[in-house]
């Protein structure tokens, strides 16, 4: 079996690939096989164990698993992980699982009070439609994206997060995240105003939400009348001033995305000046999966965020496509898809509540998912696996069959 594989990755071994990147040739990348059958095992186990509209999300201090209804900001990620699944694999029973899980969501295309409807929608029904084609995907995606615009506010230039809170207009850095939805939408229903609002709000958070050094904060208020900045906070970082890991992830994949879809250069420039923060940032561990916030100081005790680094991952994969000299950034996605990889981070199969990846943090100061499964850091790993298989032209069906 092993040599077959080995034989396999052996003949598709490039001279290049189209970013001029060197193809690690022989079985250097049997962790990928691994991670990929492990997570075909995970998804299959846990499409069995859970009904669709009661999402898994993450798994209790008492070891039972969170499940999460319809209307939870990470409803899409675990229909998303599964049509992951099945693109990387290949296997018509992730397919199916997929569909059933994505329908079951029927009712978040009504949602008005959010700005996570792309993390809802775009990741769910969005790659549905990416994947199959089926127009049945069409309308949840442009009712979802028609109350996504909704939010936005000419005033201020940006959408609208939340409905809660003591901010009079937050917009938070997660933001970001659903702008791939609303370029998408602009172009797909002809809607060129929600396509602007996309790149207006990317604008005005990278004047408003980056500090000097290129990290980010978390909340940024502001006031409806004059569109001025009324508070720089933070909801989930250790401090107002700190670099939240997730927040500097959710940045960098922002930027990317948002030169991808414009093809404007300070968006790239952007994301460049993030990836330089995060990868050079002296709390980087060496196996580049970061603690929680990058300002914590007890590093010993305080737990990394394997789903920041699943979206650092994946977002630095889609930059090296982009620029000239993307190889560094190829490097880091690589060393931190590794890791992941590796029987630290990735789940025994069976075990870990069916999720794929253990070791991430959701809302630490709230004593909320702490070192646990995140259905977002599964969903960003796949995603990240995917991008790297297609950049390095491995064949993964292929391979999933030895
Ligand atoms: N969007 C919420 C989070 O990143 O935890």
């Amino acid at each position: 079996m092993k040599s077959l594989l080995s034989a396999f990755v052996a003949t598709i071994a490039l001279i290049g690939s189209a970013n001029g990147m060197t193809v690690t040739k022989g079985n250097g990348d049997d962790w990928l096989k691994k991670s990929t059958k492990t997570a075909v095992i995970q998804l299959t186990r846990a499409a069995q164990t859970y009904t669709p509209g009661m999402n898994p999300r993450s798994v209790n201090p008492d070891g039972t698993v969170r499940l999460a209804p319809p209307r939870d900001w990470t409803t899409g990620f675990f229909p998303g992980t599964l049509w992951y699944g099945y693109e990387l694999s290949g296997d018509k029973n992730l397919a199916a699982e997929a569909k059933r899980f994505t329908l079951a969501l029927d009712t978040i295309q009504y949602v008005k009070d959010t700005h996570d409807l792309g993390f809802m929608l775009y990741c769910s029904y969005g790659n549905a439609y990416r994947v199959t084609g089926d127009k049945i995907y069409l309308k949840p995606l442009e009712n979802g994206a028609a109350n996504l615009y909704a939010r936005f506010n000419k005033k201020v230039g940006a959408i609208r997060s939340w409905d809660f809170g003591h901010w009079q207009f937050p917009v938070i850095i997660d933001n970001l995240m659903n702008l791939e939805y609303l370029y998408w939408a602009g172009k797909e229903f002809n809607k060129p105003e929600w396509f602007d609002a996309a790149k207006t709000h990317a604008v005005t958070t990278m004047k408003n939400h980056f500090r000097k050094d290129y990290s980010s904060y978390h909340v940024i208020s502001y006031d409806t009348l004059s569109g001025k900045v009324l508070q720089r906070e933070t909801h989930q970082g250790l401090t107002n001033e700190s670099a939240w890991a997730r927040g500097q992830a959710w940045g960098l994949y922002g930027y990317t995305m948002s030169y991808k879809d414009t093809k404007d250069k300070k968006f790239i420039e952007h994301a460049e000046h993030i990836a330089a923060f995060i990868m050079n940032h002296p709390a980087m561990p060496a196996d580049k999966i970061p603690l929680w916030d990058f300002d914590v100081h007890n590093r010993d005790r305080s737990p990394r965020d394997a789903s920041a680094a699943a979206v650092i991952a994946s977002a630095l994969l889609d930059l090296s496509t982009q620029v000239k000299d993307g190889q560094k950034y190829f490097k880091f996605a690589e060393d931190i898809l590794k890791t992941l990889s590796s029987d630290e981070y990735l789940a025994k199969p069976g075990e870990n509540q069916f999720f794929i990846l253990k070791h991430s943090v959701g809302a630490l100061l709230y004593n909320s998912e702490i070192d646990t499964p995140l259905n977002y850091a599964d969903y960003y790993y796949l995603e990240a696996l995917k991008r790297y298989a297609e950049i390095k032209k491995i064949d993964l069906k292929t391979i999933n069959q030895s």
